[in-house]
C-alpha cells in the first residue's frame, strides 16, 4: 500500500511534549506564564527586532497592527492579489478598505510598480506578504512608503527566517506579523506574533490585545480591546519549535534542493524564486506550469492524489472573490494562481519520497526530457 504523503505536517520531538508538559504541569494555563515570556524575548532575538508580542494567531496580529497604527473607516490598504485571504479580512475588520496590487511575476510577491499605480490620497499602510517563504522587495516598498508617509506592515505569516540583504522579514516595516498554524515553519497549534522596533507601537498593541485595561487602574476599560492572546501552553509548543527552527529551515531547504535536482531540468516547469538579494525558506514548494503539458494544474492534482500525494493550489487572486471583486484584474496574479501548487513540503519527507513525488508528476506529465 502506498503512504498518503501530506503537503505538510509539523515536526514534534521529545522537546515539546516535554516543555508543554511542564507549561500544563505548572498550572498557568492561560496566558500568563514563564513560557509566554520566553517565547516572545528569543522570537524578537530572532527575528532582530525589539520587541515581539503572541496572539492568538496571525489573522488577529494583522488586526492587532492595523488598529495599532490607527486604520479605520475610510482608509485604504493596499495587499497583494494573491495571498491567503487573512491579509484581506484583517484589513476589512478595521472598517477601511483592501486594494489589490498585483504581483511581480518572478517572486510573486507584491510589485512595488503597481502600488504606485494604486496609491490614493486615503491610502494609510502597505502590506507586503512574503508568499511561500520569499520576501517582498522591501528596499522598493519602504520607499514608497516613505515618499507618501504610509505604514508598511509585513506579513511574514509564511516565511519565519527568510532573509532579505541579510535582515529577516519581520524587522524591515513598522511592524511585522507572523502565524504559527500547524502547516507553519514553527508551530504553536494556533498562534500568531506581532514584532516591531517601535517602543509606543509595541506598548499601544500589547495595551490592545489585554482588553485596553488601564494600567493604573484594574478592570478600568480606556479603549475597545480585544483579548487576541496566546496561552502559556501553546508558547511552550513554539519556544521548543524556536529552539529548533535553524534545523527546520534547513530541512525546508534541503527538500527544495531535491526537487530541483528531480524537477528542475524540465522545461516549463518553474519551481520557487530565490532573488540574489533573498534567503527563501520554502514553507511550500512551489511548481508553475509554464507549459501546455497536455493536462491542467487541477488535471494534474488530481491524478497525484490518486497516487496518495496531496498537494494545493496556489491561492486565488482575493479580488475575484464576491466579496472583494471590484472588477479589477491584477493580470499576473490572475494568470499564475492558475497554474501554480504547492507540491509536499513536510519536513518530515525525506529524499526518497521527493524522488517517488517526481516521478509521477513526470509520468503525469509524460515528459521524457
Ligand atoms: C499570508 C498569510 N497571512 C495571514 C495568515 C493568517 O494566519 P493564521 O492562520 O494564523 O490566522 C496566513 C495563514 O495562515 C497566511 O498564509
Amino acid at each position: 500500500m502506498t503512504k498518503f504523503i501530506p503537503v505538510s505536517e509539523p515536526s514534534i520531538t521529545q522537546k515539546e511534549i516535554e516543555y508543554v508538559l511542564d507549561a500544563v504541569k505548572s498550572g498557568w494555563v492561560s496566558s500568563i506564564g514563564e513560557y509566554i515570556e520566553k517565547f516572545e524575548r528569543k522570537f524578537a532575538e530572532f527575528v532582530g527586532t525589539k520587541y515581539a508580542l503572541t496572539t492568538s494567531n496571525g489573522t488577529t496580529g494583522l488586526h492587532l497592527a492595523l488598529v495599532t497604527f490607527g486604520i479605520g473607516d475610510g482608509d485604504e490598504v493596499i495587499v497583494p492579489d494573491l495571498t491567503f485571504i487573512a491579509t484581506a479580512n484583517a484589513v476589512t475588520y478595521t472598517g477601511a478598505k483592501p486594494v489589490f496590487a498585483d504581483v511581480d511575476p518572478e517572486t510573486w510577491c507584491i510589485d512595488p510598480e503597481d502600488i504606485r499605480r494604486k496609491i490614493t490620497s486615503k491610502t494609510k499602510t502597505i502590506i507586503p506578504v512574503h508568499l511561500y517563504g520569499h520576501p517582498a522587495d522591501m528596499d522598493a516598498i519602504n520607499e514608497i512608503a516613505r515618499e507618501y508617509g504610509l505604514f508598511v506592515l509585513e506579513d511574514a505569516a509564511e516565511a519565519h527566517g527568510a532573509g532579505y540583504k541579510g535582515k529577516k522579514v519581520g524587522s524591515l516595516g513598522h511592524a511585522g506579523i507572523f502565524s504559527f498554524y500547524g502547516n507553519k515553519i514553527i508551530t504553536t497549534g494556533e498562534g500568531g506574533m506581532v514584532t516591531t522596533n517601535d517602543e509606543k507601537f509595541y506598548e499601544r498593541a500589547r495595551y490592545l490585545r489585554d482588553q485596553a485595561m488601564s494600567k493604573e487602574k484594574r478592570y478600568w476599560h480606556t479603549d475597545i480591546g480585544f483579548n487576541y492572546r496566546m496561552t502559556n501552553i501553546q508558547a511552550a509548543l513554539g519556544l521548543a519549535q524556536l529552539e529548533r527552527i535553524e534545523e527546520l529551515i534547513e530541512k525546508k531547504r534541503q527538500i527544495f534542493k531535491w526537487y530541483k535536482e528531480y524537477l528542475g531540468d524540465i522545461e516549463g516547469i518553474r519551481l520557487n524564486p530565490e532573488k540574489e538579494w533573498a534567503k527563501n525558506v520554502y514553507w511550500m514548494v512551489c511548481m508553475v506550469m509554464d507549459n501546455d503539458f497536455g493536462i491542467t494544474r487541477d488535471e494534474l492534482m488530481k491524478k497525484l492524489k490518486e497516487k496518495e500525494i496531496d498537494t494545493r493550489p496556489f491561492f486565488y487572486p482575493i479580488s475575484q472573490m464576491s466579496m472583494y471583486n471590484y472588477g479589477v484584474i491584477n493580470n499576473v496574479a490572475y494568470k499564475i494562481s492558475q497554474v501554480g501548487l504547492n507540491l509536499p513540503s513536510g519536513v518530515n519527507l525525506d529524499k526518497n519520497d521527493v524522488e517517488y513525488i517526481c516521478e509521477n508528476i513526470r509520468k503525469i506529465i509524460k515528459y521524457r526530457g
